[in-house]
């Protein structure tokens, strides 16, 4: 018997929405199917590290939500919000190959209509690091993150370690204010130099991007002496000089922490070595793991 040809299924892209209602109607549907669904909240021109959260929010739910929203609550006047990269057609087609099902692209007025007068600050792991020289920075993404969790509902949503203290303070807010979505973090994705994927590498020249990616390689070296038993304060100033050294014009910091908590590292638990240093306009920030003795 001649059967016709099995072909690949279509792919499709992603359904588009941008009111909250929209978004809470489609999620219904697939409630009321019994599916689960999982979170992935970007503020777009999406790269392979964002993609990378999609397939890992595809291999643990039936269905794949992504936002795109580049949040105003969390740039403070002197950052790049009117220069941050917006490429939504781009975005679009990478979440058709990735074969997420949904897009969730609220306007700002969507987000916070006018009157819009309430801010989530959530403490414990938000103190210092990136708090330091972005002080309104993790109130303004815990306040967006919340709203987006309340919108969708979902069951679970991927973080990338990438922005490691950001994904502490996500759990944080998950845990304090019983929102019940399960917060997973997924690994850093680099490229073949080792520098992690950011949507702010686009606006290195190619001499930036050669110093950027000696960021990784000094962060790796250090948490290996740091875990070989090296005193802390000495390996985290000799990694700044590092830096500058390597072409950095400046570093915010480089600090050793508790990978749970962030609380100051102890050498029987997990860190994490955190630093943030600037090449020119462009704010790097990475992080690595430091094994316990
Ligand atoms: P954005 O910078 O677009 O990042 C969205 C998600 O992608 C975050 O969870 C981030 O950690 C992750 N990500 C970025 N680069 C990555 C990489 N190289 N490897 C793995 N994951 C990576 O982070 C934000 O947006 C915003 O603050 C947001 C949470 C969306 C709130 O506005």
């Amino acid at each position: 018997m001649n059967r016709p040809p099995i072909s690949e299924p279509p792919i499709s892209q992603p359904l588009v929405v941008d009111t909250v209602p929209a978004l809470r109607a489609e999620i219904l549907d697939w409630r009321r199917d019994g599916l689960s669904v999982a979170m992935v909240p970007t503020m777009g021109a999406l790269h392979d590290g964002h993609i990378s959260l999609v397939r890992a929010a595809l291999a643990t739910s039936d269905r794949c939500v992504v936002s795109i929203f580049v949040n105003p609550a969390q740039f403070a006047p002197t950052e790049d919000l009117d220069k941050y990269p917006r490429q939504l057609a781009r975005d679009l087609d990478r979440l058709t190959e990735a074969g997420a099902h949904l897009a969730f692209t609220p306007t700002v007025s969507e987000m916070y209509p006018t009157g819009f007068a309430t801010r989530i600050s959530v403490g414990g792991p938000s103190a210092d690091l990136e708090s330091d020289f972005r002080p309104t920075f993790f109130d303004g993404v815990a306040t967006v993150v919340a709203k987006l969790f309340l919108q969708a509902l979902p069951d679970r949503a991927i973080f990338g370690e990438k922005d490691y203290q950001q994904l502490c303070v996500v759990r944080k807010l998950c845990r304090d204010l019983d929102l019940p979505v399960d917060v997973i973090g997924a690994p850093t994705v680099r490229d073949a130099h080792g520098l992690a994927m950011s949507s702010r590498n686009a606006y290195l020249g190619a001499a930036e991007l050669d110093v950027a990616r000696r960021l990784n390689v000094i962060l790796r070296e250090a948490a290996a002496v740091l875990a070989a038993g090296t005193d802390e304060n000495s390996v985290t100033g000799e990694a700044s000089a590092a830096l500058l050294n390597a072409g950095f014009d400046s570093v915010d910091y480089v600090a050793a922490r508790e990978s749970l908590t962030l609380a100051p590292w102890r050498r029987d638990r997990e860190g994490r070595l955190l630093a943030a240093a600037w090449l020119g306009k462009t704010r790097l920030i990475d992080n690595v793991e430091v094994s316990s003795t």
